[in-house]
């Protein structure tokens, strides 16, 4: 990790209409944050106060650093919360979900009623598979409705489910399955995108070969004809649903219960399975939710993650339903069939809340402005950013073509691991482009030097946390010592591993990753996990992995590949390596280039620089080669 060093802070400032401010549930930050100093237990038990418990808790907060518990001796269920509490009151008709396929025509809603019948039957058929408490389903789906479902359905028998992103490949999908030791795979025949197939139930087929924790798996059957079952081990979405009873009674969870693991990538090459338990995170999703968009209740809320992401757990699903808003999910990708039909989608729903990733708005960039003045976006009142710095020439093309100088923009910065949001600038604060702005009531952040001390605005440090938040994740799973270093990379402090300086009002600029993670369009690859798979190509010898600069995604994936002796170097192979490479992580991992190379700078210890390739790759100095060996 660097030690601090000096950054530049000049930037302009924007003020949103102080309308935002006077109507936000949030009023201004400084009142907010000195009324959660103030009182720490307060602040989050008058939070978790609007919502329904089956039993009160006993305790706010437990403390033992690095452990957590929060709510102690509270009984809930998180559902009930996000369905119930709503299909019983006036928001009983009102929609929840509201989906959009890639074909026009194609198109779903949901009522809070509806939603809670459906998540309730599927939950019976999946006790009728055996599912019980404290049972792992793995989740690998298309962004449908039925993901959602299964998720809930899930978390209302207290069932952990682990999501693996759709987009994954067979040898991810099959390394999180058995990490989590899944009973069951939720999947669909195929997924659609831009026009084309994706082959989920195929990848699965190949994914669950070396997992003998799988006793089933469930087939959503998308397409007409219906693919084919093959045994007794896979089972019918719509068949077990049909013959399960229509009500069920939501597990009681305790506080401290997982509700699910969700795996991200690690320095490794197994990534690391975050764990979150059910009233902290409950309270945190439902918090930031609400605070953080403002939430309204006439709202159409977007966010165009994909539930598979800890975007999509904690602000598609568990957040937005708990404070009962109307989500928005689709399946269409930005630029398919032509690049407006997002903007098409905020205009036909009326969207108010529109919330995505810096690498997106940086596609659209490219695309021209043309495409979002063809649709008329007055509805729009919040955008947000998440994902990777949101910088400023991003931020000015988002603020004046997308919320016509009038939406605020909330540039929310946190993790997997944090659960919520943690930095942001709340609505009706001024904005500041390039900066993701200041902690959320209720959240500690600071930019500290190694030692832990508070570094002064404009020197960089590392970005850290210094108090416990409800959302935390709890452990990793099966590597509870990986999370312990989370909290003693930096004495007794949590070290998110990002970089980042602040500045003279105690906005904080997030620079990037301090360690081996890629960022590539907002998706989090372990340089790890692509090194093993290329090793894992017959004719590699060794690999090292780096992010490189790309004008869209942010990085790509660069690859330096040392052959074994019986391979030649040829433009063939470099393709039939990232080929591979795609296959086995899928294509948000795949290399956009790769180099043949003779040798890999090491330490001493064996572990490749990859911060000395980067320097050279980018022509600057690569600073202390003191470990290099050779
Ligand atoms: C890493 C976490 C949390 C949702 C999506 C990614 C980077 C995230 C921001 C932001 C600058 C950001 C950080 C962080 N990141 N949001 N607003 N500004 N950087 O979750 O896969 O767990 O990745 O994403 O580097 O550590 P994740």
């Amino acid at each position: 990790m660097a030690e601090t060093f000096d950054v530049k802070l000049a930037g302009k400032v924007y003020m949103p209409d102080p309308a935002y401010r006077e109507r936000s549930w949030t009023g201004d930050w400084e009142t907010a944050y000195k009324r959660y100093l103030d009182d720490p237990d307060g602040f989050w038990a008058g939070i978790a106060g609007e919502l329904e418990w089956f039993a009160p808790w006993e305790t706010v907060r437990e403390w033992d650093n690095p452990y957590a518990r929060w709510f102690t001796g509270a009984k809930l269920n998180i559902t009930h919360n996000c369905l119930d509490r709503h299909a019983a009151s006036e928001r009983r008709n009102k929609v929840a979900l509201i989906w959009r396929g890639e074909d026009d025509e194609n198109e779903r809603i949901l009522t809070y009623r509806q939603l809670h019948r459906e998540v309730m039957r599927f939950a019976n058929a999946l006790k009728g598979l055996g599912v019980g408490k404290g049972d792992t389903v793995c989740i690998y789906m298309p962004l449908v409705p039925e993901q959602v479902v299964a998720m809930l359905a899930c978390a209302r028998i207290g069932a952990v489910h682990s999501i693996v992103y759709g987009g994954f490949g067979a040898s991810a999908l099959n390394t999180r399955i058995r990490d989590a030791q899944a009973k069951i795979v939720i999947t669909a025949d195929v997924g659609f995108r831009r026009g084309k197939r994706v082959p989920l139930k195929t990848i699965v087929d190949e994914a669950v070969v070396n997992a003998p924790s799988v006793e089933k798996i469930v087939v959503l059957r998308r397409t007409k004809p219906e693919i084919e079952l093959f045994s007794e081990m896979e089972v019918d979405f719509e068949e077990i649903m049909a013959a399960a009873a229509p009500y069920c009674e939501p597990e009681v969870m305790d506080a401290e219960d997982p509700l699910f693991i969700l795996h991200t990538s690690g320095t490794t090459g197994t990534p690391k399975g975050i764990v979150h338990t059910s009233a902290g995170y409950m309270v945190g999703a439902y918090y930031t939710t609400k605070y953080v968009f403002d939430l309204k209740e006439n709202d159409v809320y977007w966010c165009t993650a994909d539930p598979g992401w800890i975007t999509g757990h904690s602000y598609i699903v568990y957040g937005p339903l708990a404070a009962g808003a109307t989500v928005l999910l689709t399946e269409t990708t930005p630029d398919f069939p032509d690049p407006g039909i997002w903007w098409r989608i905020v205009e036909d729903f009326g969207v108010t809340v529109f919330y995505t990733a810096p690498t997106v708005i940086r596609m659209f960039m490219r695309f021209g402005e043309e495409w979002p003045n063809r649709s008329n976006l007055d509805t729009l009142r919040v955008l947000g950013s998440v994902g990777e710095p949101l910088n400023p020439e991003a931020f000015e093309w988002f603020y004046h073509n997308v919320g016509k100088d009038r939406c605020p923009i909330v540039d929310t910065w946190w993790q997997t691991e944090t659960g919520m949001h943690m930095i942001t600038t709340l609505v009706g604060e001024p904005m500041k482009p390039g900066f993701a702005g200041r902690p959320v009531p209720g959240v500690m952040a600071d930019v500290v030097d190694r030692e832990g001390n508070p570094v002064p605005p404009g020197i960089g440090g590392l970005l850290v946390i210094r108090e416990p938040w409800p959302s935390m994740m709890r452990t990793v799973h099966n590597n509870d010592e990986r999370y312990r270093k989370y909290w003693t990379t930096v004495d007794s402090l949590y070290t998110a591993g990002d970089l980042a300086v602040k500045d003279e009002d105690g906005y904080i600029m997030v620079l990037g990753r301090a360690d081996d993670i890629i960022i590539v369009a907002g998706h989090n690859i372990g340089t790890a996990e692509v090194e093993s798979a290329l090793v894992s190509h017959e004719a590699v010898a060794e690999a090292a992995v780096i992010g490189i600069p790309d004008a869209v995604k942010g990085q790509a994936v660069k690859a330096f590949v040392i052959l074994r002796q019986s391979y030649r170097p040829t433009e063939k192979l470099k393709g039939d390596l990232s080929y591979h490479v795609r296959m086995s992580l899928g294509p948000i991992a795949m290399p956009a280039a790769i180099e043949f190379v003779d040798a890999l700078p090491k330490t001493r210890s064996g572990k490749i620089m990859r911060r000395v390739l980067k320097a050279k790759e980018m022509g600057i100095d690569p600073g202390d080669i003191s470990t290099l060996e050779d």
